[in-house]
């Protein structure tokens, strides 16, 4: 199995570095900078040689050209301090739509896509809109992260074993992500949702010129393990919606299946009413964004 990856910043050179991990047989990075897709592969090439991995990396000079079995996309500035990830949305969906206008076509055709770049969910939507492709192969990254945050922030609170906790996070990738776990003493759930929301900043705050990546490329790992061994495992995940919770024409977290073909299952949870409307105000954001794309006559 191949994996082709866009973009080799922080997210993207640790999503390359994780998958010595993975049963790969390749791994192909580009990036508009030449030089640095050079260095990267050629250090992560001695890593397999130091890990006694057959694992091949390879510098992609001609994007067009390349194929592969699943692409990840994480191409696009990251936040800075005080910035949300919607605020990245005029630059992100210019480099995304400079990407679309390069795959080719038979990668169009037949790769399972994960969107990493933010805000995650309404870039998903725009790649969804632009390139056509069956839904079930766009897979945004941003469940696997925020559960896996909620799941560590729920560890440290409720004192009980990361291992064992399965939180899931649904909605928005944003301040507005919906946390749902219910097993235990509400108020202290609730601090492990509020610091699970603001971590992505939090991180920001402290890294003074970036944003996280050791977490989202462990997420996007995740997603790369279930693809290639076909799991068919539960992963919440920014998924097309084409009616499921009452929403269409629109992308969000929702948990999902995840197997060979990307997406074979969107689950349908039970929310309460009041669930119902978190849900609702979660995605109003984004819904904005879709507006405000469309009116702009970019999809
Ligand atoms: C975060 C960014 C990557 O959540 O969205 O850290």
């Amino acid at each position: 199995m191949k994996i082709l990856i866009i973009g080799a910043g922080n997210v993207g050179a640790h999503i390359a570095y994780l998958s010595l991990f993975s049963s790969l047989d390749e791994v192909a990075v580009y990036d508009i900078q030449k030089e640095l897709v050079l260095g990267k592969t050629l250090d992560l090439s001695h890593s397999a040689g130091v890990l006694k991995k057959d694992l091949k990396f390879r510098a992609v000079q001609n994007l067009a050209e390349e194929v592969a079995d699943i692409v990840v996309i994480t191409a696009g500035m990251p936040r800075k301090e005080g910035m949300s990830r919607a605020d990245l949305l005029d630059v992100n969906v210019k480099i995304m739509q400079d990407i679309i206008e390069n795959l080719n076509e038979d990668l169009l055709q037949n790769a399972v896509f994960i969107i990493v770049a933010n805000p995650v969910d309404v870039l998903s939507y725009y790649f969804y809109k632009k390139t056509g492709i069956a839904k079930n192969r766009l897979i945004g990254m941003a469940g696997a992260l925020d559960a896996g945050r909620f799941r560590y922030h729920l560890h440290e609170n409720i004192d009980k074993k990361i291992s064992d906790l399965n939180p899931v996070v649904i909605g928005s990738h944003s301040k507005d992500m919906m946390c749902v776990y219910k097993e235990g003493d509400a108020s202290l759930i609730d601090k492990a949702k509020v610091e699970t929301q603001n971590a992505g900043a939090k991180v920001v705050s402290y890294y003074k010129g970036g944003s996280a990546y050791f977490a989202p490329a462990s997420g996007v790992k995740t997603l790369i393990d279930a693809v290639i061994e076909d799991k068919n495992e539960i992963i919440p995940s920014v998924a097309v919606l084409e009616g499921e919770y009452g929403y269409s024409d629109i992308a969000f977290g929702v948990p999902v299946r995840i197997s060979k073909t990307g997406i074979s299952e969107i689950i349908k949870l039970q929310l309460s009413k009041n669930e119902e409307e978190e849900l609702k105000s979660s995605v109003n954001g984004i819904e904005d964004s879709i507006a405000y794309l469309r009116e702009k006559n970019l999809i």
